[in-house]
């Protein structure tokens, strides 16, 4: 039995594997209607969602599947007091899979610590979200054909977002690819990205304040919210929540083919004026997290597919 925790759980022939059949997916996702009757799947969320959640549920019924769970901590019995251990052994009988999002760190691990379902980390705190990245690089490979020869500017909250770290351990697998991190000061990426993926592996990268200064490199320019949930004080967040608020005049001097995303829901960080511009790929992004969900459900239960198994093979 396989989890998926961390981003690097998966080989690169895996997420090939996934991106192509994603890709088949979206060419034809009635094809895949019945290859999951049977099962179910249980969305255990702790914290808000709506992309996330309802993506991994539409997935599921995509495939014939069902869905149970929670949307928040409240409604379930964590508000009681019951830890993820005990919560994971009771779902595990309850449900073939599980996909989990926790305020927490390390929380997904824990869980799969006791569960005996795949568990997908669905997000954990300021942490990793590797689902997000599979949609991610999907949809850098639709758009770009190739996930390497690329440079990637992620701007905002590098600090706190969980979908930038999971990106940049990624993305930095792949031959050439170049990274500018663009944020305030106190909105730097942790060290367990810089120091611990990026430098020792000797990946390029450039850290910078200026967004506009560095536009006309950038192959994707990765935006992300301030993660108002992860501050400590409201005076912070509210001195940097606007830091960066890509407008159509600060894609003048950009590449005509570079790629806009955002993990969305975005706040400020995108004017609506840039939706119109071809290279605003975000909304792309948010319905390609179907498809590869679908296909990740795919491989970690064993489902056939039209296509034959998605099994693991690193
Ligand atoms: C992201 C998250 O939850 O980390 N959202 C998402 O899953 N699409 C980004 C965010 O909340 O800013």
């Amino acid at each position: 039995m396989r989890h998926l925790i961390d981003p690097l759980d998966l080989s690169l022939k895996e997420i090939d594997r996934l991106l192509d059949v994603a890709d088949v997916i979206a060419a034809d996702r009635m094809a895949f209607s019945q290859v999951g009757q049977g099962k179910t799947l249980a969305t255990l969320f702790y914290e808000p969602s709506t992309r996330t959640r309802l993506s991994f549920e539409a997935a599921m019924l995509n495939l014939g599947g069902r869905v149970l769970g929670f949307a928040s901590a409240d409604s379930s019995s964590a508000a009681k007091g019951e830890s993820v251990a005990d919560t994971i052994r009771v779902i595990s009988g309850y449900a073939d899979i599980c996909a989990m999002r926790h305020p927490k760190e390390g929380a997904a691990q824990q869980a799969a610590r006791y569960s005996t379902i795949p568990v997908v980390n669905a997000g954990d705190g300021g942490h990793q979200h590797p689902t997000q990245t599979l949609t991610d690089l999907m949809t850098i490979r639709r758009r770009r054909k190739d996930l390497g020869h690329l440079t990637v500017g992620l701007c905002g909250d590098l600090r706190f977002g969980r979908t930038v770290h999971s990106l940049i351990k990624s993305l930095a697998r792949y031959e050439d690819v170049k990274f500018i991190l663009i944020s305030p000061e106190e909105l730097r990426a942790p060290d367990y990205i810089v120091e611990d993926v990026l430098w020792d592996k000797g990946i390029p990268f450039t850290e910078t304040e200026d967004m506009e200064l560095v536009m006309d490199q950038l192959d994707i320019l990765y935006m992300t919210r301030v993660q108002k949930e992860r501050f400590f004080n409201e005076e912070d967040y509210v001195r940097l929540k606007d830091s960066y608020i890509l407008t159509p005049d600060k894609l003048e001097k950009s590449k005509k083919d570079m790629a806009i995303m955002h993990p969305l829901p975005r706040v400020n960080e995108i004017s609506i004026e840039v939706d119109q511009d071809p290279r605003a790929a975000y909304f792309e992004q948010a319905h390609n997290g179907v498809f590869i969900r679908m296909a990740l459900i795919m491989m970690l239960l064993e489902l056939e597919s039209p296509e034959g198994k998605i099994g693991f093979s690193n």
